[in-house]
């Protein structure tokens, strides 16, 4: 199989010690275009993006970046080679300003990465927190923080993790509109998602894993116009 992607996975297998979750996932990403990964609850997308990220341990396939096999390397080494995830749940650190946030994550920077500063201008709620403990931040202002985070180490792929979860529909919007700017920038985004109003409102191609494997892709308007897809893989009116 030829990469085709700016982001090949090719095959990749991975798991946990009660058994493997990914039976062989196959995706491709490609610059400046978002893909909405969809599935239900424990079909494993948590785990690919994990193991992309080299967090959970490939058991087998391959993750290359334009070209370059980042299999089984360190999760800081696939951050510098231009990787960034937005993890579920944030995983921000409640004790640490918005501020050192930013520095920390600037450390994992693919060549001088972008400054705090960037930052600031991109999101000017933060720039009015930035000596404020992010454990003090509201849901959204957390969730803009870890996706600063990971802009700061100015990333030509971002994987998100349900970005919008536990968010007003408003805050869901600027979010959307927030990966919205990174792909007209270039990155190449994977955004998985809960959310079908998110996802069919910026992806512009729809895959749906179920039982650690893809198994539907096609462009966002095509899976719109077919509901009966969406409630086979999903259980769920779309
Ligand atoms: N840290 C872990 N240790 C053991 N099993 C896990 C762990 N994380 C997830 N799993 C299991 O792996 C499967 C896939 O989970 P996950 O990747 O989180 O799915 P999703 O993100 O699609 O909801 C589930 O059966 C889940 O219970
Ligand atoms: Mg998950």
């Amino acid at each position: 199989m030829t990469p085709a992607g700016l982001l090949d996975v090719l095959g990749l297998r991975s798991g946990y010690r009660q058994g493997t979750v990914l039976h062989g996932v196959y995706l491709s990403l490609k610059p400046g275009r978002i893909l909405g990964l969809l599935g239900r609850n424990g079909v494993g997308k948590t785990t690919l993006v994990m193991t992309v990220m080299g967090l959970v341990r490939p058991t087998g396939g391959m993750v290359r970046l334009d070209g370059d096999d980042l299999t089984g390397r360190r999760p800081d080494e696939i951050a510098r080679a231009g990787i960034a995830l937005v993890p579920q749940g944030r995983r921000i650190w409640p004790t640490l300003t918005v501020a050192e946030h930013l520095e920390l994550a600037a450390r994992h920077a693919r060549g001088t990465g972008r400054s705090a500063d960037d930052m600031y201008q991109l999101l000017p709620r933060l720039a009015e927190r930035r000596r404020q403990l992010a454990g003090q931040l509201s849901g959204g202002e957390q969730q803009m923080l870890a996706i600063a985070r990971a802009l700061v180490t100015r990333p030509r792929v971002v994987l998100l993790d349900e970005p919008s979860e536990g968010l007003a529909p408003l805050l869901v919007d600027q979010i959307g509109a927030m990966i919205k700017a990174m792909a007209a920038g270039g990155v190449a985004v994977l955004l998985v998602e809960q959310d079908l109003h998110l996802a069919f409102g910026v992806a512009d191609e729809i895959a749906v894993m179920a039982k650690g494997a893809i198994v539907h892709r096609s462009d966002t308007p095509a899976f719109r116009r077919d509901p009966a897809t969406a409630r086979r893989l999903l259980g769920i009116q779309a």
